[in-house]
């Protein structure tokens, strides 16, 4: 018994060892953790149960027979991020460079199925150079195959990807069907084609930083919904996330012990409004002060600034933020910030997570490039978005709330639940001067008569009254008491039930 129980020993060291201590120490001294270490910091001390340790490749191709490392390349299993059961695969770099062979993908499969059918989400830890290359087609179709199961569990399960070394070529996909990639600054990388073959092709000279890194993509792209300055900040911050969302479609969001007192007036929120209404202010001030205890995780946070988007609790349970931001493009809509936007209202959703909604947005944004890039069918996705949602949906207009943005930004028209307006609020069809300059066009010589225009126009609709008395607006509020009436008011949606028509699936314009 005992020579047994030492075999398994010796194949559990053997296993752990991956591809060998150089490749190890040559991984560290790329700053990068391994993937078990990776594991070690996700979940809770001890809580990881890993399958499938002694899973090997089947190619004889190349004299792959040969080469036999137990576990192929990736680490899986689930394990407990404060308490809560999670599902991950870590690919490790340092066995055939974490490339997905037949049986490398049937691990992520199992794994991925059992989180279905138990209801847990599944992070991704990727660092791979793609398909096993001596696999030829087997690889392809174990990335298809996963790709089907990524597409099968979105919005059953939440899926987060963390890009932790190379994510090049088709192997992207699956990323990019989850619902959350983030990236680890200098160390990782994605995209479709290669600094070589794009100077072959379009004669472009670009590192892999400048083609795919952590910043292009959260910035220029807006394919990562975060960076994060190393692994052991990434892994930390991931828990932080996880802490936010359910772990499924069927729960509610969770509920934390919370010490903020839900009807904590804050007065600074009185005069966070500029008197000029063309002067800009942050919003991330308003998130943070009515959020409990400050505690905001944004996500995009390096793209499409006009929007902000991130996850937040009021009294304990979790909420989605979507805020427009004044200082930046004085927080209009545009085709970036739409796309972002959408994307997030409809992972709220999927996974039963209220929408706080913060308004203060002079329209979409003129233009050529805007027009050409389609911003129709963009704005029309946060639209859709909002108009499908069916989670307790409260909207607050801080101060501007114009033309078609207005009907877009979680209005009473696309059925959110409450919708409050500061008295600083402007709700109109556009600003009063570009107003006043359509139809009073013809006096438009007469600086008096367009000034008196003007005044005329901002007495009518720079104010929240006109949509208060339509009901379109359900009360006029005190910046101060925000916390309080948002609190209130999700409270009483606590038990909000409605559904949309049965249908296949809507047909968002993508
Ligand atoms: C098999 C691979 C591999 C791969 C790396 N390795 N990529 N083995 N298949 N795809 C092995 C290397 O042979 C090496 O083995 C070890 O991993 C580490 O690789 P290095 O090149 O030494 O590391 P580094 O210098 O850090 O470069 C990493 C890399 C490079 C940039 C990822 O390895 C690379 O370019 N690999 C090929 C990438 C690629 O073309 N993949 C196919 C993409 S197409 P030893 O034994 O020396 O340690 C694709 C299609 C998916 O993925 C389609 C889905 C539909």
């Amino acid at each position: 018994m005992s020579a047994i129980i030492k075999k398994l020993d010796d194949m559990r060291r053997l296993a752990r060892l991956g591809g060998g201590q150089t490749r190890i120490n040559s991984q560290h001294a790329k700053g990068k953790l391994t993937a078990r270490e990776r594991i070690e910091l996700l979940f809770d001390e001890g809580s990881f149960e890993e399958w499938d340790m002694f899973v090997e490749h089947r190619c004889t191709d190349f004299g792959m027979a040969e080469q036999k490392v137990p576990g192929d390349g990736v680490v899986t299993g689930y394990g407990l991020i404060n308490g809560r059961p999670m599902f991950v695969f870590s690919q490790d770099f340092t066995v055939f460079g974490g490339s997905l062979s037949e049986s490398h993908a049937k691990k992520i499969l199992k794994i991925m199925e059992k989180a279905v059918q138990v209801g847990a989400p599944v992070i991704g830890l990727n660092d791979s150079g793609g398909a096993r290359i001596q696999e030829g087609v087997n690889s392809l179709a174990g990335y298809a195959d996963v790709f089907l199961q990524n597409v099968l569990a979105s919005g059953v399960v939440p899926q987060i990807s963390m890009i932790m070394g190379p994510c090049a070529g088709g192997a992207v996909y699956s990323p990019a069907i989850t619902d959350f990639i983030f990236m680890v600054k200098d160390t990782s990388y994605m995209f479709v084609t290669g600094p070589d073959v794009v100077k072959t092709v379009t004669h472009e000279s670009v590192t892999h930083e400048q083609l795919g890194g952590a910043m292009t993509h959260a910035s220029k792209s807006g394919v990562s919904d975060g960076v994060f300055e190393n692994d052991v900040d990434a892994l930390l911050q991931l828990r932080r996330l996880m802490d936010f969302l359910p772990l499924n479609n069927k729960q509610k969001p969770p509920v934390v012990p919370c010490a903020d007192p839900p009807d904590r007036d804050d007065y600074s929120l009185d005069t966070l409004v500029p008197e000029n209404p063309n002067k800009p202010y942050d919003m991330k001030e308003l998130i943070t002060k009515i959020v409990d205890e400050g505690d905001f995780f944004e996500v995009g946070e390096h793209f499409a600034k006009n929007i902000i988007c991130g996850f937040a609790r009021m009294e304990g349970s979790t909420i989605g933020i979507v805020a427009n931001q004044p200082m930046v493009l004085a927080g209009c809509l545009d085709i970036d910030s739409s796309r972002k936007a959408a994307r997030f209202v409809r992972f709220c959703d999927c996974f039963n997570i209220p929408i706080l909604t913060f308004v203060d947005v002079p329209g979409f944004l003129p233009g050529t490039a805007q027009e050409y890039g389609g911003i129709i069918k963009h704005g029309a996705k946060l639209l859709f978005a909002y108009a499908e949602a069916t989670v307790p949906k409260i909207t607050l207009i801080t101060r501007k709330a114009y033309g078609g943005a207005y009907d877009v930004m979680s209005s009473k028209h696309v059925r959110a639940d409450v919708n409050f307006a500061w008295p600083t609020a402007e709700i109109a069809v556009m600003g009063a001067k570009g107003a006043v300059e359509i139809i009073f066009r013809q006096d438009i010589g007469d600086k008096a008569k367009i000034a008196a225009r003007t005044k005329e126009y901002e007495e009518n609709f720079a104010n929240p009254f006109k949509a208060a008395n339509l009901g379109f607006v359900d009360d006029v509020i005190l910046p101060h008491t925000t916390r309080a009436r948002i609190c209130r008011s999700l409270n009483m949606l606590k038990t909000k039930d409605i559904k949309n028509p049965w249908k296949k699936h809507g047909n968002i314009p993508l």
